[in-house]
């Protein structure tokens, strides 16, 4: 039997099995594998991860293709503008992971400041001797501003609570339409200022990434948006990486000009610049931002809806 749907995972739940029930038949393949290269030609779906590039070439090597899935809500490693101009579907997972992405962004900020891998380290290696009155501090969050980069539902999200912080959330998106952003989840009375990047920086005591990786945000915080920052300031990246410059950051934290970075993604990933690991004031996670069972399932189920129409439209 051809296979109409090539996918690099099982994902997680039953919702691919159900999809390859419906659309016979469903090979698993790991990327660019030769049985993948194989079935390339005769596939009608793609399913893909987001660290595994589609290319141009792979489109034209399959010209039965009508829909490309990602199981991420990124699609910057899909060749976006060629699938439309093939009629090929893409379908992503918004929605479904706002609320977990927002949650590691707020779990890599308090590891952060409250020290919170290296407390563990303390303990665990039997050297802690007791309470001692400056152990660990960190900065308080409470009063500060939170520059927010992209006012989307994961933004909003992430304003929400950095405000639940005591912190006063402040955004930057592509639009720079100026304005407010209203991030209450439609709760009225929670509105914050949409600003111009070279403003929101440098009152931002803590800088979260909530941006897609576009043409417009590639390199967006380079060495000289970094440097206007206020010192000791934090950065917190759950994005894409290639938005940040991630070197520049690196002399930054290494000069003591900032504060502390938290990363979940890295540019080039899962390729990590081996100085991360020795660069102080660092937490460092292996791009966890939708990592709950219950998300990791809503974006199966949604990402195969989305194929399934692609592959028998409504008439
Ligand atoms: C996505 O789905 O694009 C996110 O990066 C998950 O963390």
């Amino acid at each position: 039997m051809s296979t109409r749907i090539l996918s690099t995972s099982p994902l997680v739940g039953p919702a691919l099995a159900d999809l390859g029930a419906r659309f016979p038949a469903l090979r698993l393949a790991p990327y660019r594998s030769p049985e993948w290269n194989a079935a390339l030609p005769e596939a009608e779906a793609l399913v893909v991860m987001l660290s595994e590039p589609i290319t141009e070439a792979d489109l034209a090597a399959a010209p039965r293709l009508k829909a490309i899935g990602t199981y991420s809500v990124g699609v910057n490693h899909l060749p976006v503008k060629a699938c439309q101009a093939r009629g090929i579907a893409v379908v992503n997972t918004p929605g479904v992971l706002t609320d977990a992405t927002a949650d590691i962004a707020l779990a890599l900020l308090l590891a952060l400041t409250r020290r919170v891998a290296e407390g563990e380290a303390l303990v665990r290696s039997g050297a802690w001797r007791g309470w001692a009155p400056d152990q660990l501090m960190g900065p308080g969050l409470a009063g500060k501003a939170c520059g927010i980069l992209g006012s989307g539902p994961i933004g909003q999200a992430f304003a929400r609570r950095a405000w639940a912080l005591g912190m006063t959330p402040l955004f930057w998106d592509r639009e720079g339409s100026g304005g407010t952003v209203d991030f209450g989840g439609g709760q009225a009375g929670f509105s914050a200022p949409r600003l111009p990047l070279a403003e929101l920086l440098p009152r931002s005591a803590v800088l979260s990434l909530h941006c897609p990786l576009t043409e417009q945000t590639k390199g967006l915080l380079d060495r000289g948006a970094l440097e206007t920052l206020p010192a000791g300031a934090v950065i917190i990246n759950t994005a894409r990486g290639g938005i940040l410059d991630e070197t520049a950051a690196m002399d930054l934290l290494d000069a003591g000009r900032l504060g502390g970075v938290g990363l979940d993604v890295y540019d080039g990933e899962p390729k990590v610049q081996p100085r991360w690991f020795t660069t102080p004031r660092t937490v460092l996670l292996p791009h966890l931002g939708s990592a709950t069972v219950e998300t990791r399932q809503a974006m199966a189920r949604l990402l195969c809806d989305g194929l399934a129409a692609a592959l028998a439209p409504a008439r």
